[in-house]
């Protein structure tokens, strides 16, 4: 190796995953950075976190990597890293206003997990609203005795009322699907009114007050962004508004559902069912929750496709390499 070579590797910037990344992503990295993965792929701790902040030019973490305000002010001290480049489109992990402070650029990936997620909502108010996962539940526990009339009788799906709460990307993806492939009738609540050719798309219908939307729909998907403005939007009371034959999903982030209420209103059957692939405490779930029947669980599913997460790898590639060269990221956010 020559010493010019050695020095233009050398001069390569230092990028950390802070998880495994799918192979294809990775060998994209590895071509133009320094690349440290966190081979275990277990979250990493806070001292883990401020360490990769002062050793690192770019640090790229996940929606399991909590970069508060503190953390991010004690990294600060020695800071080297100049840029974050979020593996997911929700950033509320991170205090963006912090990263401003501290002149840390951040990027996230919009765009190309809007119909892996839009799928998961989906899946999840079929599988609620027919009890799919407690169908397979009972046939692997050897408890089926075979096609009756009134067995496991669920709700269908088709010509309900879908109420979205939040209308961006996603939600869209999932109003076009519903509509379209499903013949549901959209509402939804959002501080801003799309534009127009996107509500006739779905023949979708702004509702100003969300109490009014809760007690119109037959199924209620949240798609509104995490953090304290939306901390504990679905509560008791708003539980309480659901018609009982209604069915809540949430494949936005855990805190905007107060969870030990949404397992009262399903043990008392105010609700008739759930639909969550998000939690309060990753991966922790109430147990209250998991001992009920008509409750649907998955672990974080949401953008879980295989091209959708090489997408999102390629799309974090794509913003480090406009910021180290010198260009605005395409992504940026902070
Ligand atoms: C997202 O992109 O926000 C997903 O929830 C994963 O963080």
């Amino acid at each position: 190796m020559t010493s010019r070579t050695r020095n233009s590797e050398m001069a390569r910037p230092n990028v950390l995953l802070t998880r495994r990344w799918p192979d294809a992503v990775e060998r994209r990295l590895a071509q133009s950075y320094e690349v440290s993965v966190n081979e275990h792929d277990l979250a990493m701790d806070r001292g883990a976190l401020v360490e990769a902040l002062r050793t690192h030019d770019a640090i790229c973490p996940t929606v399991t990597d909590a970069l508060g305000g503190d953390l991010l002010d004690e990294a600060g001290a020695g800071l080297r890293g100049r840029i974050l480049g979020n593996f997911g489109v929700g950033v509320n992990h991170i205090d963006l206003d912090a990263c401003r402070r501290l002149g840390l650029t951040v990027t996230n990936t919009p765009d190309v997990l809007t119909d892996a997620t839009a799928e998961i909502a989906l899946v999840l108010m079929l599988m609620a609203a027919r009890r799919a996962g407690e169908g397979e539940r009972h046939l692997r526990a050897g408890q089926w005795t075979g096609w009756r009339p009134t067995h496991m009788m669920g709700a269908q799906v088709t010509g309900k009322t879908l109420g979205l709460i939040g209308f961006g990307r996603i939600a869209q993806a999932v109003a076009r699907k519903a509509c379209h492939g499903l013949g549901m009738r959209i509402l939804y609540f959002s501080r801003r009114a799309a534009p127009t050719d996107i509500e006739a798309e779905c023949k979708s219908e702004r509702v100003l007050v969300l109490d009014d939307l809760l007690a119109r729909s037959d199924f209620v998907s949240l798609h509104c962004p995490g953090g304290a403005d939306t901390h504990h939007l679905i509560d008791a009371g708003r539980l309480e508004a659901m018609k009982s034959s209604a069915f809540l999903i949430n494949t936005a982030r855990g805190s905007v559902v107060d969870e030990a209420a949404l397992a009262d209103a399903l043990a008392k059957d105010r609700i008739a069912g759930a639909g969550l692939d998000v939690y309060e405490c990753e991966p922790a779930v109430a147990p209250a929750l998991i001992g009920l029947e008509n409750v649907v669980l998955l672990p974080h599913l949401g953008s879980g496709a295989l091209e959708t997460r090489v997408a999102m790898g390629m799309r974090v590639a794509d913003n480090l390499d406009a910021f180290f060269a010198g260009v605005e990221p395409p992504d940026r956010i902070a």
